[in-house]
Formats: structure tokens, C-alpha cells, sequence
């Protein structure tokens, strides 16, 4: 259900008060506008510094600014003077939780919730976090909105471009319809406000809005998730960055159209990626959500813990309910393990059990359109609910590179740091580097070629062997975790 109908249908159910928590106020405005208009309610705004205003008035009400002033204002209008009108209003206050807190404003909130109770009167209280008074939560329904959706998007990206045009010559676009798609699925996410400053943004670098524009818009809303703290915005790579994953490459083929054209079968629900470290199952899910074509955003468990202490709970709730207005969309939680483990129920009075729990019914519950991407290094802490079928699609092993896939790999990194593939000895490379991860492999190549510029060398096979000769990789040292990892994931995961 989109916000519009959500929020029209909460008014429609006579509820007192809605509290609409909203990041974007503009746009907040403008909807619950619109759906006084569809619902014959006279709108009226308040704010501190404006006071209350009926419709599009540009004056307020006298003596209006203060709380208690306001609500005796509109306490007024519900026991009119003879003859004045009564038609019901939806009344918009910004910001109202904050004066809750002072017992004559909350008293007089009251008087009135009771006064228009079972009449078509709404209060719409509009802030950016939800705060409410106990004894007021009962006559209230929340409501969580200001990023518009997909078909809300697109109007808003050829108004802003209007603008643009008319107030700057020389602007141009050319995007068709495919593009504009993407452009458009690359916006969700933003609120209003933000959508219309990246749009600026686009068009102030070239006087142009074209499909080149869809990394500016990806760097500004990694850059705001990135402030907002609880989700992270990734960007996606491309499959051919990826040395091996032969199976999950093929899995991927096999469903890549199921998010989007009516391909008629379900969506996927999820993958979960376990394995050796530095072997790319982080890479992977960025792979992924470049496969399903779909936004991806990272959940960091370990920041949901230790920044909001107290509220983590809250939190991860928060931020899955984020995820779901953002869907259709990739949710990736890296290193699962250390959020849920199953060990730690005791030691952290049984935040984590409550936060598996919380996160389990929502897997369960979930939207469809929301794919899971979960990575774990150490499968033991794992809780087995998380495990139990069904959860995921399918649970890929990420094992240690073959001889064929370091070759792969020697190719894709020599390439990634300008380098030609073809002037390396890359079967002699692959061959003495087994039990390397990739991540080591990588290393090796950026290594060697420090030690030949110190030389003042150009880098060839050699420097790189001799990096992959001096090193000992993780694995060794590890190989007893390794060998039962891969007892483990004999049974019941695939290959990737
Ligand atoms: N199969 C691979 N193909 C290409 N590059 C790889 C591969 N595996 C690892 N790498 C390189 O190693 C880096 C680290 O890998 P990545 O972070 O994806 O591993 P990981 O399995 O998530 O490790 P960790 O368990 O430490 O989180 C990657 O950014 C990539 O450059
Ligand atoms: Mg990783």
C-alpha cells in the first residue's frame, strides 16, 4: 500500500491522531494536502514560527504561535458560534511531540483528541522522529513516509528539470525510457528534498540530465545513507570482477529477470554466502544486487550495537523498515555471525536473542522484493533457526581458489591495476599460490609492485612470485578451522 492510500485510510478509520514520521517535511505537506482535498477536509498548518493557518492563507490565526494558544484556537472551532461552518479539517502540526512534554499543552491535546473524536477531524502531528506521551498513543496510529515511491519519483524528477530549464538556458536532457527507468530506481531511497538537490546537481555539471548522471546521483545517496548511520548504500560491481563463483553466477542468470518483468514465477528470497575469509563474499553481494539489478544496502550489525546502546532493537527495526519502503532492493548483512551469535544470549542480557528474534519474524514476514544477502565467516556461532530451511534460498560455500580460479583471479587484478595480463607467466602464478584467498592473491600483485618501483623496475612475474613466495597464507595457519568448515558445508551447502 502506497502512503497516500495508507494514510487516507487511517483518516477514513476516525482515528484522533496520526503522528506521520517523516525526514521530509516538504513532501510530507504536500501529500497530506492532497488527500484533504480528495477527502473534502479543510487543511490547516501550525508550526512554532508560523502559527496555525487555514488552507493557502498566508496570515495565521491571531495570537496563534504558541502551543496552548493553538489549540485553544482550534478547540474553538469545534464548539462554533451559531451559524459558523463546521466542516471537518485535518490539522497538520509540525513538530507537535515536542510540546507534549508541558502538562497544560498536553492537558488542552487531550480536551481536544476527546472533542473530535468519531468525527471526521484529524490531527496530523509531523516530525521526524516519533515521540509520543503514553496516554495519548491509544487514540494514535504512526505512520512512517516521506520517501516517495517509484511512481511518485518520476513527476518529481521532470518537475525539477522544468525548473532547471526555465530558470537557466541551455539545459538539455536526453534519456529514453530504459534509462530513465534506472535513473529513477537509483532516486528511491531520497527523500523529496534530496531527490531535487541531486537533480540540480546532475544538471549544474554539464547543463545536461542523461544516463552519465547515474553515478552522481549513486555517490550523493551513498553519501546520505552514509549520514543517516543505520544503512549503508553500496555500490554494485560488475560479475566479470569476480574470479570462480562459476554456480552462483549461473543461479543468478537463472533468476535475473524475476524482480522486474512479470517473469511469473516468485522472486528469490535470499542467499546466504559462508566461508573462507578474503575469498570474495563480500565482493559476491555486490555482484548480486548488479545481477537482480536492485539497489543494495548494507546492514552493519556491529554499528547497530554499539552506536545505540539501549536501542538497538529499536533500531534494527527502524532500519528493516526502511528496507521495506526501498524494495524492490537488495539487504546485505555482512559477517551475520557476530550480530546473532548464538553464544552471547548471557552476556549481553539477551539483546542479541531478542534482536535474532526480531529479525527472524521479519524474514519471515517480510515484503516480497526484498533479497537477502547474509555472509558469515565462522558457521558455529551461527544460531541454527537462522539455518533452518527456507530461511534462504540456498547457502553457498565459499571455499579457497582452485588452480583455475587464481589464474582468473592473477588476470582480474593484474587488469584492475593497468597492468597486461598477457605479459605474466599466469600458469606458473596460479600454480605457486595454492591455498592463497583472493584477497592474498591481490595482495601479492600490490606488493610486488612496490618492490619493483623501489627498484625502479618495471613489474613482471617475478616480483609477484617472489611475493607469493615469502608469504604464508592465512589458510595455513587456519587449516584445521578450514577442513571442518568444509565437513560442514559438505552437507548442507553447494559449492558457489
Ligand atoms: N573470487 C574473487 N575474485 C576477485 N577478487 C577477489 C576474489 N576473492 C577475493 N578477492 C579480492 O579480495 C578482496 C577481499 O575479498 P572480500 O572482502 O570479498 O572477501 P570476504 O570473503 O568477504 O572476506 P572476509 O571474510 O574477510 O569478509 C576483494 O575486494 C577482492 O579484491
Ligand atoms: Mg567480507
Amino acid at each position: 500500500m502506497g502512503l497516500n492510500e495508507e494514510l487516507n485510510l487511517l483518516i477514513q478509520s476516525k482515528y484522533p491522531v496520526v503522528f506521520f514520521e517523516s525526514i521530509d517535511e516538504v513532501y510530507a505537506l504536500r501529500q497530506l494536502k492532497g488527500i484533504a482535498g480528495q477527502l473534502g477536509l479543510d487543511f490547516y498548518q501550525w508550526s512554532l514560527t508560523d502559527g496555525l493557518k487555514r488552507g493557502d492563507n498566508d496570515s495565521a490565526y491571531y495570537l496563534s504561535k504558541e502551543p496552548v494558544k493553538a489549540l485553544r484556537t482550534i478547540l474553538d472551532f469545534f464548539s462554533p458560534a451559531e451559524g459558523a461552518p463546521t466542516q471537518p479539517g485535518l490539522f497538520v502540526l509540525k513538530d507537535f511531540d515536542k510540546y507534549l512534554e508541558d502538562p497544560l499543552t498536553l492537558r488542552l491535546f487531550k480536551d481536544a483528541i476527546n472533542k473530535i473524536k468519531n468525527s471526521k477531524n484529524t490531527f496530523v502531528i509531523l516530525s521526524a522522529e516519533y515521540k509520543l506521551p503514553k496516554e495519548i498513543e491509544p487514540d494514535s496510529a504512526h505512520l512512517v513516509g516521506g520517501y516517495p515511491t517509484e511512481e511518485e519519483i518520476g513527476p518529481l524528477v521532470k518537475e525539477t528539470y522544468t525548473e532547471l530549464r526555465q530558470s537557466k538556458s541551455g539545459v538539455t536532457s536526453s534519456i529514453n525510457t530504459e534509462e530513465f527507468k534506472k535513473i529513477i530506481s537509483a532516486l528511491k531511497g531520497l527523500s523529496a528534498q534530496q531527490i531535487r538537490s541531486v537533480i540540480n546537481q546532475c544538471v549544474a555539471q554539464d547543463s545536461r540530465l542523461d544516463i552519465k548522471d547515474l553515478e552522481i546521483i549513486e555517490t550523493y545517496k551513498k553519501k546520505v545513507f552514509d549520514q543517516e548511520g543505520l544503512l549503508e548504500f553500496c555500490l554494485s560491481e560488475d560479475k566479470d570482477n569476480i574470479a570462480g563463483f562459476v554456480n552462483l553466477k549461473r543461479w543468478l542468470e537463472e533468476r535475473q529477470d524475476c524482480f522486474h518483468a512479470n517473469c511469473g514465477l516468485p522472486a528469490p528470497k535470499g542467499l546466504l554466502l559462508m566461508g573462507v575469509q578474503g575469498c570474495g563474499k563480500s565482493l559476491a553481494a555486490k555482484i548480486i544486487a548488479r545481477e537482480f539489478n536492485l539497489p543494495l544496502y548494507r546492514l552493519d550489525l556491529s554499528r547497530l550495537y554499539s552506536k545505540y546502546i539501549g536501542e538497538t532493537e529499536q533500531n534494527l527495526r527502524k532500519a528493516l523498515g526502511i528496507v521495506e519502503k526501498l524494495c524492490p532492493s537488495c539487504l546485505w548483512i555482512d559477517e551475520i555471525e557476530k550480530g546473532f551469535a548464538s553464544s552471547s544470549g548471557d552476556i549481553d542480557g539477551g539483546v542479541s536473542q531478542r534482536i535474532l528474534g526480531t529479525f527472524l519474524t521479519w524474514t519471515q514476514e517480510r515484503a516480497t522484493g526484498c533479497f537477502l544477502i547474509a555472509t558469515a565467516n565462522n558457521v558455529y556461532q551461527l544460531p541454527p533457526e537462522l539455518l533452518r530451511k527456507g530461511r534462504f534460498d540456498e547457502i553457498f560455500f565459499v571455499d579457497l581458489p582452485d588452480t583455475q580460479t587464481r589464474e582468473e583471479l592473477f588476470k582480474i587484478h593484474l587488469k584492475h591495476r593497468a597492468l597486461k595480463p598477457e605479459d605474466f607467466d599466469l600458469k606458473l602464478l596460479a600454480q605457486s599460490s595454492a591455498d592463497f584467498s583472493g584477497a592474498e592473491i591481490e595482495q601479492a600483485i600490490i606488493s610486488a609492485l612496490y618492490r619493483a618501483s623501489s627498484e625502479k623496475e618495471t613489474i613482471t612475474t617475478r616480483h609477484i612470485l617472489e611475493q607469493v613466495q615469502s608469504t604464508k597464507p592465512l589458510s595455513a595457519l587456519k587449516s584445521e578451522e578450514i577442513t571442518s568448515l568444509r565437513s560442514w558445508a559438505k552437507e548442507r551447502t553447494i559449492p558457489v
